[in-house]
């Protein structure tokens, strides 16, 4: 391998029956497939034999009847990741889970017990959980549910306690001496003692250290706020694709929000979102798009525009008229992802049904044969608007596409890897593995 040409990192999400609406009624699609185990180990092993560096597998913690299909059926993603982990041998196991609606010790314990179980594969995406709806899931209300800032706030706060309770043991802490009967050698254990504004835990936690010393942390959220929680604690993001202009922006931001935190650039890898679609030819690509694009209705469109603002009703507007003036709605929500869509549909002066549609079946600058999209890989990548992709491949065989021709493109242009190098999610992303550092974390 020739390091110094840039090499590229790649995850894959997957998402059962899809981020669309719609596309569980493509006919090459298993409409149950969302909760079909051999589905999501056959996704897995073909990210592996693509050399992806992870899976990953988002969630959410409210649904109505509007919401995808893919949200209304799903797996629990620290319990499918543990399937995973025993059908795959290297591929990372990302997971998501709300910091939000959630305790950290639980949290701590089952990152730390598939980080062990997968040998040190594990990694965490941290979200803050945008939908105020969640509190009606876990015993509160509406008005309970904290402001996008003091979401962060708690985050941050979590994400301490965490890191100490991933430091309850030192590396050779379990002697398992049996002569001398020492299970385990105390100065090795140690306490959190944390008390914050938010949680209050003494720790240790039950559970060893793994081989790569703690999970990765990922985060998905890109606001202000969010990039300067990203600066602090994120070590891969999961980034919406916009494009090779904006996305750059986004990147330089974040790496400068490290380096703000006395961290190095490197080590916060930058991931956008892409839904590459391949054909033989142009034209067999646009046609796969097409046949996704078509099977999206003007009222399912609009129902998953909806979401991004707190479940806004989109259907009390003009379907051909100017997209509404929205005031601050959705800024307590998605805050990134509805900012820019009000930004672009002024700017564009575009009507609420082309923003859904737009939103529904985006399309994106990488569908075409598998020489355009390893070309447009290393545009993005060598122009700084990204480290590598996390590949959403919903549209049908789109992951197997991506895998049998770009990879061998992007390998045989040097800037990817032709077997696994390396055996833990930290090293595949070019992260030294964690050696314990026990700070008493207490404020
Ligand atoms: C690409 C991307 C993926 C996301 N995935 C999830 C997810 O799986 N679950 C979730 O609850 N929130 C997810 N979010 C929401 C973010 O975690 C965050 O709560 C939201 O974007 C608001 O924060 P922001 O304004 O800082 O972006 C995602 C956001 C982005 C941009």
């Amino acid at each position: 391998m020739d390091m110094s040409i840039k090499q590229f990192h790649f995850g894959a999400m997957i998402h059962g029956v899809g981020g669309q609406m719609s596309l569980w009624r493509h006919p090459d699609i298993e409409p149950s497939q969302s909760v079909s185990l051999s589905y999501y180990v056959q996704q897995a092993k073909v990210a592996e034999k693509g050399l992806f560096d992870a899976v990953f597998i988002a969630d959410g913690l409210y649904i109505h009847e509007k919401s995808l299909p893919h949200f209304l059926n799903r797996f629990e993603p620290i319990t499918i990741l543990s399937a995973l982990a025993m059908a795959t041998e290297k591929v990372g196991l990302v997971g998501t889970i709300s910091t939000s609606y959630s305790e950290p010790f639980t949290v701590a314990r089952q990152l730390a017990s598939l980080d062990l179980i997968s040998g040190g594969r594990a990694g965490w995406n941290v979200v803050t959980t945008p939908l105020e709806n969640t509190a009606l899931n876990y015993s509160k209300t509406i008005e309970d549910h904290p402001k996008h800032g003091e979401r962060y706030e708690i985050a941050k706060e979590y994400l301490d306690v965490v890191h100490g309770l991933w430091n309850s043991w030192e590396e050779d802490a379990f002697t398992y001496d049996v002569e001398n009967d020492r299970f385990f050698d105390p100065s090795k254990m140690h306490n959190v003692n944390y008390k914050g504004k938010y949680f209050s835990v003494a720790g240790p936690l039950n559970i060893q250290r793994s081989k790569q010393g703690e999970p990765v942390i990922f985060q998905a959220g890109s606001s202000p706020a969010g990039i300067a929680f990203a600066g602090r604690e994120a070590e891969a993001i999961f980034a919406n694709s916009v494009s090779i202009e904006e996305n750059k922006k986004l990147s330089d931001k974040l790496k400068q929000a490290a380096l703000g935190n006395g961290r190095n650039p490197d080590q916060l890898l930058v991931l956008p979102g892409i839904s590459p679609i391949i054909g033989q030819t142009r034209e067999e690509a646009e046609k796969k798009y097409s046949e996704v694009a078509e099977l999206v209705s003007a009222e399912k469109a609009i129902a998953f525009l909806g979401r991004y603002f707190d479940h806004h009703d989109f259907s009390q507007y003009h379907l051909h008229e100017q997209f509404p003036e929205l005031g601050d709605i959705g800024r307590n929500s998605f805050q990134s992802v509805t900012d820019r869509i009000k930004r672009y549909a002024k700017e564009e002066k575009l009507t609420l049904y082309e923003v859904a549609i737009r939103e529904a079946t985006p399309k994106g600058a990488f569908v075409g044969t598998a020489e355009d999209v390893a070309d447009e890989v290393i545009k993005w990548i060598e122009a700084g608007a990204a480290d590598g992709f996390m590949i959403l491949a919903d549209v049908p065989h789109a992951l197997e596409d991506f895998v049998e021709q770009v990879i061998p493109i992007l390998q045989q242009r040097g800037h990817y890897k032709t077997k696994y190098e390396t055996d833990t999610l930290r090293e595949h992303l070019g992260l030294p593995n964690k050696p314990s550092n026990y700070r008493n974390v207490s404020v």
